[in-house]
Order: structure tokens, then C-alpha cells, then sequence
């Protein structure tokens, strides 16, 4: 990304641009997917390569979940193949290294020097080897995950949204033109809180969810906001609770979060403790890694709706990843409109615009098909009814929420990204590929 170029959006964008190329990587949002501009930083400019970027986007490791009600036919399991999989005699010949004490890194250099040393020269043979040597690789990120902030959140600095046009034909399928007599709380609802970009997602998904309130002077209304963590990642590797560790960057929203343990799911744990016996031949496969996420958010769904029976039928859940973040504008609308009686209780599909890898690459229009599909709004009664929320559902059969929010999926420090597909139930996609040096 060295070489740089000015956006390349036409003249109307402009002026959005400018405010793009202003705003900090971390809590940037587009207008154009009327996200809520929040915070000020550092000067941006669109890498040269954007086009191959977002089209990289399509070749994400994001796993399909194991809950979901009606699958879309496209959605399979990725193959979890990889070229230096396919060699394994050479991750098999020397025995692995693991360090009697994990060493306290500085730099992720010093993490790929000690990766190297302990013999885990390729992707492959992370993914494959035993969870004890996983373990430790998850701890070695410890001191670049667990960083403060790059930037504070400046509050005063938000922009309040001007009050939502019911009558906006962008939304005419789902909106019957009139405002609701009060407005819905919101039950935000996550799963997989990881390390370094998971809690710079959430501090963005909760200042963009209450964003969506700034129009009206007296609410009225709680949000809840569902914060579920593991001390497991998802291939079952120990990890700390990132979240409550550093519960307090998010103090002002910590009277209204509902914080689910699920290693208290005991279907959830014994799936944890299968995926750390698994053998390496049985990782190759596949394993079980796509079951313990679908039983992750199966727990959640569940909890929630047994600890909260006070939460109104009519209130908006939203359920998307941590990396899906919702549009405060896009909430707002769903909050205070009223749906036309065919649109139900939802589910309505979030269409998340494409911004793999920060909140610089938001300029170009995007074809629909362009678009990532995955994540729901639905109310509350709905979900009391099913017992379940899929994130994924048929485009061709439910109706879709128009500019709902963006989908970030890379975002975050070369170690944040390592540290998330590292944990991630299609992790193929680790990379580097460290390599000793030339003259070791
Ligand atoms: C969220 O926004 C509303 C209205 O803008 C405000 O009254 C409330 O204090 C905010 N909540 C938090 C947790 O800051
Ligand atoms: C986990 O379970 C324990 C004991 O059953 C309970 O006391 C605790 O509140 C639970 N914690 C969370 C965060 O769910």
C-alpha cells in the first residue's frame, strides 16, 4: 500500500471523500451506507490495488453457519485445502519445539522468529498441530492483541442523525410510510469476541447502535446489548476473556450488557474439549470446528431468551457477526418506522457493504451481487417463537434492509487479523508463511 492515489469517486462523492480521507482507520464510517460518521483522525488515502481488494472479499474464510434455517445453495463449508496441507510429510518431519515458558513478544516479528523456532513454518502446520503447541501460539499474541485503542473515542465529536424519512422509497418493501407511536428497543446480539480487532469492533458497533437514538431527546427506550465470550477460541485453543478483561473501555454501555459465559453451555464446553482431542489427521478433514461456532450461537440465542423475559415481543434484535457492523441509520429506521404487515416480525437480511480490510476502501458503488448477505434483524417475539436465529437466510425469499451496515472483515493490526483467523473455523487462510532465515 505504498503507493498512494486520491479517491477515485466521482464528483458527487466528493465531498464525502474529503470526510473519508479525514476520518480514523478505526471509527471511519461511509456516508454513502449512511453510517454514522463518529470520529476524527488521521488523513486516508484509497490504496492503489482497491478493486483487487474488495474483490478478495468473495474468497473470505467466513464459515457458514451450522444453524441457519434455509442455507443459501452457495453457502458450503470452504474447502479448508491448502497447498502446503497437501505436503504434510514436510510439517511432519521434525518434531515441534514448544518452549518451556512462553517468551513475553514485542513485535509480531519477534512472534514469526519464535513460530520459526518451534518448527511452524507454514499455515498448514499451525492449523495441524496439537493443541498444545496451539496453545502456546495463541499466547505469543497476548502482548499485541491485548493493546489499548490506537485512538480514544471522541464522543463529542458524533454527529447526531438528522430525524429518519419513513416515507423513503429505498425502503418501501419493508416500511408501510408511517412512524411507530414509540420507538423499539434494541437487543444487540453478537457472537465470537476474540482478541486485538474484536473489542475496536464492538467499542464501533456499540457507539453506532446508540448513534442511532441521537435524533430523539428522550429516548425512551434500554437497549440491551448480548456480549457472549469463551475462554476458548473457536478450534478450541485457550485464550483469555478478552472482553472482561478490558470491560472497562466499554463502562458506558456495562449497565445494559448481558455478559454470557459459554463455557456454562455445557453442549458448548464438551464440543471444546472434543475439538481439543482431536487429532491432526481428523484437523485435516475438517474436524468439528463449524459445529462448535453453530453451538456457540445456539447458547447465546438461548440464554438470552431465558435471562431476559422482561425484553418486549416488539424489540429489534440484531444478530450479525462482530464483524458486521450495523448502520446507525439503518437501525434507526427499523426503530422508529412502522413495517408493512407482509414484512412480518423479519427475518430481514442485513446487505452489509464490503470493506475487507479498513474503512478506506468505502468509495466505489457496488453492484448487488457485490454485496455480503449475512446477518438479520428480527424482533424479539420472533425470536421467542423459533427458539433460533439463523445468519444467514434465502435473499430470494426474505426481504432485505437496504445499506445495513458494513462488513470488515480483515480489519485491524497484521496481528489482530493472524490472532482472528488463527481462531477461526476456516483458519486455511493463516498467513504468513514464516520461513527461517536464509542463514540460520
Ligand atoms: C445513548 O444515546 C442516548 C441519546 O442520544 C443518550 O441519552 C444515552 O446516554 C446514550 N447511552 C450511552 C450508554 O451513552
Ligand atoms: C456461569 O455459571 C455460574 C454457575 O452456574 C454462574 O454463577 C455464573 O453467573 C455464570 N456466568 C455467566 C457469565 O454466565
Amino acid at each position: 500500500m505504498s503507493r498512494r492515489r486520491a479517491c477515485a469517486c466521482g464528483y458527487r462523492w466528493l465531498l464525502l471523500c474529503l470526510l473519508i480521507c479525514i476520518v480514523s482507520t478505526l471509527l471511519l464510517m461511509n456516508d454513502q451506507l449512511d453510517v454514522h460518521v463518529t470520529n476524527l483522525g488521521t488523513p486516508l488515502v484509497l490504496p492503489e490495488e482497491e478493486a483487487d481488494e474488495v474483490s478478495a472479499e468473495r474468497a473470505e474464510p467466513d464459515s457458514p453457519p451450522v444453524v441457519e434455517e434455509e442455507p443459501e445453495p452457495e453457502a458450503k463449508a470452504p474447502s479448508i485445502q491448502d497447498e502446503e496441507e497437501l505436503a504434510p510429510e514436510q510439517a511432519t518431519e521434525k518434531p515441534l519445539l514448544i518452549p518451556r515458558e512462553v517468551p513475553a513478544v514485542k513485535t509480531l516479528l519477534d512472534v514469526y522468529k519464535e513460530l520459526c523456532h518451534m518448527g511452524l513454518t507454514s499455515p498448514g502446520s499451525i492449523r495441524l498441530a496439537p493443541t498444545e503447541v496451539r496453545d502456546v501460539v495463541v499466547k505469543l499474541y497476548q502482548p499485541l492483541v491485548e493493546r489499548q485503542p490506537p485512538a480514544p473515542f471522541h464522543r463529542e465529536r458524533m454527529v447526531p442523525l438528522k430525524p429518519p424519512d419513513c416515507k423513503d422509497p429505498a425502503w418501501k418493501h419493508l416500511l408501510d410510510g408511517t412512524r411507530r407511536s414509540a420507538p423499539r428497543a434494541v437487543v444487540d446480539v453478537t457472537t465470537g469476541m476474540g482478541g486485538g480487532p474484536e473489542l475496536d469492533l464492538l467499542e464501533l458497533r456499540l457507539w453506532e447502535i446508540n448513534a442511532s437514538l441521537s435524533h430523539l431527546k428522550n429516548p425512551g427506550v434500554k437497549d440491551l446489548y448480548v456480549i457472549s465470550e469463551s475462554a476458548y477460541g473457536l478450534r478450541g485453543d485457550v485464550k483469555p476473556l478478552h472482553f472482561t478483561r478490558q470491560r472497562q473501555r466499554f463502562k458506558d454501555f456495562l449497565p445494559q450488557v448481558e455478559h454470557i459465559l459459554l463455557d456454562n453451555c455445557s453442549k458448548y464446553s464438551r464440543e471444546i474439549e472434543k475439538l481439543r482431542q482431536e487429532k491432526s489427521t481428523k484437523r485435516k478433514k475438517g474436524g468439528t470446528m463449524f459445529s462448535a461456532e453453530g453451538i456457540q450461537r445456539l447458547c447465546v440465542l438461548k440464554t438470552l431468551i431465558q435471562r431476559r423475559p422482561t425484553v418486549p415481543d416488539d424489540a429489534l434484535v440484531i444478530f450479525s457477526d462482530l464483524d458486521e457492523v450495523p448502520s446507525a441509520k439503518a437501525i434507526q429506521m427499523l426503530r422508529v418506522c412502522q413495517p408493512r404487515a407482509a414484512a412480518k416480525e423479519g427475518p430481514w437480511i442485513q446487505m452489509h457493504y464490503p470493506m475487507p480490510y479498513n474503512l478506506r476502501v468505502g468509495c466505489k458503488r457496488k453492484t448487488k451481487s457485490q454485496m455480503h448477505f449475512q446477518g438479520v434483524f428480527a424482533t424479539m417475539g420472533f425470536l421467542r417463537r423459533k427458539k433460533s436465529l439463523a445468519l444467514r437466510y434465502n435473499i430470494r425469499k426474505n426481504l432485505i434492509v437496504p445499506n445495513a451496515g458494513i462488513h470488515l472483515t480483515y480489519v485491524g493490526s497484521r496481528a489482530d487479523v493472524d490472532y482472528k483467523l488463527l481462531h477461526h473455523g476456516a483458519a486455511r487462510s493463516w498467513r504468513p508463511k514464516p520461513r527461517p532465515p536464509a542463514n540460520a
